[in-house]
């Protein structure tokens, strides 16, 4: 079992440089299934979620070839099973983009419920009403998502609720339908945008993406391509918060700053100086944070990925923050573990009161999600003494060399192998 260490009080300072957007890789990998022929797909985040994916789509049939540590070609044409059982589907929620890949190439799909981060319910009815909206037959049975549709016809589909998962699963879906599907109330997230250029340049006719109103009209054939990932807009939220929390000045590159607006406004509101270039942001800080509001919202709001971290900060801001949660149920669960390291943050439903705390001290905690596992870093980083944090496979789902990159701006983090004393036990 391996945990990460981080002996907090580095100011950091440097360079670091993002990696591929996990959020549109893990769409655009499932998205190969709709072609025939080889997709190389560049700027690919070395971190496991995507192997999952690839592993996924090994299984199924396609064959994989690493070309190096962030680009893969895929050959689908392989691939002719429309069943994921619960043992490839349920280690993560981006398995539901298999539902929406599967009935695009075959008309059917047979897929076990998605797993991910546990942020209360996650439900994918909206999903569902998009595949009905194209002629599909939906039923839940034997713990299995079945889909089916003799012909996909495209439609129209109003979302009841901005759904990141539900706009990119129905244009999956739509791309080779006959006709126009028309998605209103999308969701607008960069990774949105990112799939919606990917299945273009294989041909598809998507337009709209990045708006509320996206209409696909579907084609027959998709060909090959050669595509690269966006970077990931928390990945790089994350370390413009390591340069804040730590009193540091980072260099954050391959970012595309339009994408990082509504932390970079919410950092400057604390007090942080923030430059942009053409592809990186320079974050700098002095001084202890000052109080502020956020509420996560769908984008251009704050991300709602952003939160745990952001409440970190906060939580040694001077003065009362209040976070509002506007995204997810139950999103708070970390908190307990932020208190154990002294801040002082009261928890009502989706809203935390953050008391601004002068210092945070190490503990041992643990990771409850991902997001949550990248916010006990910051707090590490921020903290007098020793941190040790737990669970530590949430952060590898998500973030690429994390404890590489920040050692190389100065924090004093790494890896350590532990022994379960259960695991000993059971040795004896
Ligand atoms: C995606 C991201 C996740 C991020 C979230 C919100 C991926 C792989 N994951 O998750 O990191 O936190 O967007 O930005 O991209 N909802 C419904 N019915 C549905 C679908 C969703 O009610 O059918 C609700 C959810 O319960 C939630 C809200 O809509 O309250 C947003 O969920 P959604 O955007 O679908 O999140 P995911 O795609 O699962």
């Amino acid at each position: 079992m391996e945990k990460i260490i981080v002996n907090g009080g580095n100011r950091l300072k440097g360079e670091v440089s993002v990696s591929g957007a996990k959020n549109a890789a893990v769409a655009i990998l499932p998205a190969v299934l709709l072609c025939d022929e080889i997709c190389r797909i560049e700027n690919v985040p070395s971190i496991s979620d995507v192997n999952v994916i690839v592993r996924i789509l090994y299984e199924l049939g396609a064959s994989v070839k690493v070309i190096d540590n962030s680009t893969v070609e895929i050959d689908p044409s392989g691939i002719n099973s429309f069943m994921l059982p619960a043992s490839m589907s349920t280690k993560m929620r981006a398995s539901s983009y298999f539902i929406g890949a599967m009935l695009g190439r075959f008309n059917r799909a047979k897929v076990a419920p998605p797993g991910g981060c546990d942020f209360g319910v996650r439900p994918i009815d909206q999903h569902i009403k998009g595949f009905e909206t194209l002629g599909a037959t939906v039923t839940i049975d034997g713990g299995m998502v079945n889909a089916y549709a003799k012909e996909l016809i495209g439609g129209s589909v109003y979302l009841d609720k901005v759904s990141v998962g539900a706009t990119v699963n129905i244009m999956l879906a739509a791309v080779k339908a006959k006709g126009l599907t028309v998605i209103e109330n999308a969701a607008r997230e960069p990774h949105i945008v990112d799939l919606a250029n990917f299945l273009n340049s294989m041909g598809a006719d998507i337009m709209g993406a990045g708006t509320n109103v996206i209409k696909i009209r579907g084609v027959n054939y998709l060909h090959s391509t050669t595509y690269s990932i966006i970077p990931d807009q928390i990945e790089a939220g994350t370390y413009m918060i390591a340069a804040a929390i730590t009193g540091g000045e980072l260099l954050i590159k391959n970012v595309i700053p339009k994408h990082l607006e509504s932390i970079s406004a919410k950092l400057e509101e604390v007090g942080a100086t923030i430059e942009e270039f053409d592809e990186a942001v320079r974050v700098k800080m002095d001084g202890r944070p000052k109080c502020c509001n956020v509420l996560t919202m769908p984008h251009p709001g704050f991300p709602t990925d952003m939160q745990p971290q952001m409440t970190t900060l906060l939580a040694l801001a001077d003065g009362v923050s209040i976070m509002t949660e506007g995204v997810w149920d139950n999103r708070f669960k970390y908190v307990d573990q932020l208190t154990l390291m002294g801040a002082k943050v009261k928890v009502d439903g989706k809203v935390a009161v953050i008391t601004g705390v002068e210092f945070l001290s190490a503990a041992p905690v643990r990771a409850t999600d991902l997001r949550a596992g990248a916010a006990m870093i910051l707090a590490g980083l921020a903290a007098d003494g020793q941190t040790e944090i737990d669970n530590i496979e949430f952060i590898d789902r998500g973030y690429d060399n994390i404890v590489e990159k920040l050692s190389a701006v100065g924090a004093d983090i790494k890896r350590r192998e532990f022994i379960d004393p259960n695991e000993r036990r059971a040795a004896i």
